[in-house]
């Protein structure tokens, strides 16, 4: 009786038990489309019975002998399978795919021993061969070698399995030159991207500096410091950059202030203050849109304001200022201060400091004031070597 296509609704337990010569039991599904139930057996079973009535039912497969199954298994992979002698690592059998990926014929291979396909040097080849024969399973990316010379990036995984009173070990290849060439072109557009990422902040900076020629530098020397200012707190490569970044654009809102107001010597009046002030705010409008992996809006946002909330926009204090925006504080005030102004000349480095050392814990956040002066103080840097690293430079860092 041949096997239905769909599912038999309803069946008779006993025309099903009839049916089911060839082929190596049910899948029942249960109401509601749960989980099918597996009957490995056809079985007259009264569970069967119980179960099957009135349900979904799917004859099974039937089962194949598995050891006639190797063989066209073991010629069909495209992974190179190389069953090897557990103790001495002599080769007994390859399939196509081996001998297709090595370049040679069967009974080479089967002259060789497993670590003569390696290419790795002599040591680090004695020490796979002891993990292998340690009987640990391994996965490893490993160069080998071609008949051709040529050299060739595996991913080789290795097992000890027992058969017939031996052990053997079954390694299987993969090449993996495909795949790093695959993550090498993701890598170099993820570079691209942030190179193309990086060069628009660069223009964006020197836009704002273009317009208001007395804080020219100013952001880039204030990104460079914060970077410092950030390694020196232990910080990763990765967030010192992002305060690069956020520096070179701090001050990008000032785009949205009168120019006679930024450029004009002399005190400003309390208006024209205010109209300053809003920098921190407008820049963060500018900013939010673009999608930083660093949150560059919110710390341009906070860069005004104190630990002790008598800074603006919003006059937050403590741990609502985010530690990048604390950072830039710092570095701003600092950069800001030892050099000239319009409407004053500069202070100096030492005034700049001790500014900031008068007002750590109060104004500035203590730890970062600290790694600023002990930057100047013991480590000897200084502002003049903000200037002029390129922001692409660091991009691969
Ligand atoms: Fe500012
Ligand atoms: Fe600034």
């Amino acid at each position: 009786m041949g096997r239905p296509r769909t599912p038999w609704i309803a069946p008779d337990p006993a025309q099903l038990c009839m049916a089911c010569d060839d082929i190596a039991g049910f899948a029942v599904r249960r109401p509601k489309g749960r989980e099918a139930q597996v009957f490995p057996s056809p079985a007259d079973s009264e569970q069967m019975k119980d179960t099957v009535r009135g349900r979904d039912v799917w004859p099974m497969e039937p089962r194949l002998p598995i050891a006639d199954l190797a063989r066209p298994i073991f010629s069909a992979v495209s992974d190179a399978i190389i069953l090897c002698r557990a103790d001495t690592l002599d080769i007994v059998e390859a399939n196509p795919a081996a001998i297709l990926l090595y370049g040679y014929h069967l009974n080479e291979l089967r002259s060789m021993r497993l670590p003569d396909l390696s290419a790795e040097p002599e040591q680090t080849r004695k020490q796979i061969a002891r993990t292998l024969r340690s009987g640990k399973t391994t996965r490893d990316v490993r160069t080998h070698r071609r008949k051709d010379g040529a050299l060739l990036t595996i991913e080789a995984s290795g097992t000890i399995f027992s058969w017939q009173k031996q052990k053997l070990l079954l390694a299987v290849a993969r090449d993996y030159s495909k795949h790093l060439k695959a993550e090498n072109a993701t890598r170099l557009h993820a570079e691209q991207m942030e190179d193309a990422l990086m060069g628009t902040i660069e223009s964006i900076s020197t836009m704002t500096e273009l317009r208001d020629p007395y804080t020219a530098n100013h952001e880039r020397r204030v990104g460079s410091l914060a970077e410092r200012i950030a390694l020196e707190l232990g910080m990763t490569a990765a967030v010192a950059k992002s305060l690069r970044v956020i520096g070179l654009v701090h001050d990008i809102g000032k785009i949205a202030t009168p120019a006679e107001i930024l450029v004009r010597p002399g005190r400003l009046s309390a208006q024209e203050y205010a109209l300053v002030q809003q920098h921190a705010r407008q820049g963060f409008e500018i900013l939010e849109k673009v999608e930083f992996p660093w949150p560059v809006a919110r710390a341009v946002l906070q860069h005004h304001e104190r630990m002790d909330g008598s800074g603006y926009p919003d006059g937050i204090k403590g741990d609502a200022i985010i530690t990048e925006a604390r950072i830039i504080a710092v570095a701003d005030v600092v950069e800001a201060m030892a050099s000239h102004r319009p409407y004053r000349p500069a202070q100096g480095i030492e005034r700049a400091l001790s500014e900031i050392e008068q007002s750590r814990g109060r104004l500035y956040d203590t730890a970062v004031a600290d790694a600023c002066l002990t930057l100047f103080r013991e480590k000897g840097f200084v502002l003049a070597e903000a200037q002029d690293q390129p922001l692409r430079s660091i991009a691969a860092n």
